[in-house]
């Protein structure tokens, strides 16, 4: 499918942007199971222009992290035209603005799902960047600040008339937070409604959920969000289901302590021994999903300061079955 022009993808499963969690090695680690697209977290673009560290360490990518889709969040046309600036000197192949984030911090300066409530304006924020971007344009929305069907349509066409190449919905409005149904209905009407590619966001946990969101809303990809959280291999699972209908075996226990610990490795890498451990905190947690008794352990791996700690945590985790 093409998703813009220049942006030919072979599959439909796309890693979304997810905050604190789509660093370059958990990217790099999707990609070993068939992810194709993925995107770097929401950037603020008044931050940007501070060239922290935080900020240059979220930019950071390498020749296989590829292709890369990069997400500002922001209002003010100078501080996103000063970012447009600064990432052209990176080679990212998609800008995609967050019209989506909920996190009241966000909102209450007006960014993020806050834009919902005005399509126009964010009709103009999303012409400004078309015109401006060196790259093609795509918006992260949901179905509206609360509901209404007619007003998440309002928005999907505000933004494809400002010229994007394609929209990406998460299926909840801003007051529903991660919380809720997902609403395939309107999801499928903004498809109906919408000339450009439309990717579907929200529960996308299991083939079978993927499956349904492509069957009853006709989207053109979907988003794998929490999905791939301790569960990377979601890409593989995915891709094996919807070609053959059913659920492919599970990874043993002694691959999922490879990839943990290859996960670790990488987060040590890349930031050093004493962030990375502590990064990787969560991802103990959720890879060990489902173990049985494995609490005290968890709860050993969030004290767990150094990479020889954590590597014994992970190798413990062979004592323990997965339900
Ligand atoms: C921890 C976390 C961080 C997220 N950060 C972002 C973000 O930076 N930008 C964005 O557009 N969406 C972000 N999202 C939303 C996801 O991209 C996705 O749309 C949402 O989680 C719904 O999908 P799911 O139900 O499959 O998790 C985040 C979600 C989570 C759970």
């Amino acid at each position: 499918m093409f998703l813009t022009d220049n942006l030919k993808l072979r599959s439909r499963l796309i890693l979304a942007p997810m905050s604190g969690i789509t660093d370059l090695p958990f990217r790099l680690l999707n990609r070993r199971f068939g992810c194709e697209l993925a995107f770097v977290e929401m950037i603020n673009a008044r931050s940007l222009g501070y060239k922290s560290k935080k900020t240059q360490r979220l930019l950071s990518t390498d020749a296989q992290d590829r292709p890369l889709g990069v997400q500002l969040l922001g209002k003010e046309p100078a501080y996103l035209l000063r970012a447009l600036d600064i990432l052209n000197s990176y080679k990212f192949d998609l800008l995609d603005f967050n019209a989506a984030c909920p996190a009241p911090k966000v909102t209450k300066r007006g960014e993020g799902a806050s834009l919902l409530k005005d399509p126009e304006k964010l009709g103009g924020i999303l012409k400004l960047l078309v015109e401006n971007s060196p790259v093609p344009v795509t918006v992260k929305i949901r179905l509206g600040w609360d509901k209404t069907e007619s007003n998440t349509r309002e928005i999907a066409l505000a933004a494809q008339d400002a010229g994007i190449k394609a929209v990406f919905i998460h299926g909840r409005t801003k007051m529903q937070e991660y919380h809720g149904d997902v609403d395939y209905d309107v999801i499928a009407k903004v498809k109906k409604a919408l000339r450009i590619p439309v990717i579907a966001s929200g529960n996308i946990f299991s083939g079978e959920l993927a499956k349904r969101m492509f069957d009853e809303t006709g989207c053109d990809a979907v988003l794998i969000a929490r999905g791939a959280l301790g569960n990377p291999w979601i890409f593989r699972e995915i891709s094996y289901f919807l070609e053959h209908g059913k659920e492919p075996a599970r990874p043993s226990v002694i691959s999922i302590i490879e990839i943990m610990s290859g996960h670790l490795d990488a987060c040590v890498g890349f930031y050093g021994e004493k962030a990375g451990v502590v990064i990787f905190r969560k991802f103990f947690s959720w890879y060990t999903k489902g173990f049985r008794k494995i609490r005290p352990l968890r709860e050993g791996s969030s004290r767990a300061k150094t990479q020889e700690t954590m590597r014994e945590m992970i190798e413990a985790c062979g004592r323990y079955q997965k339900q």
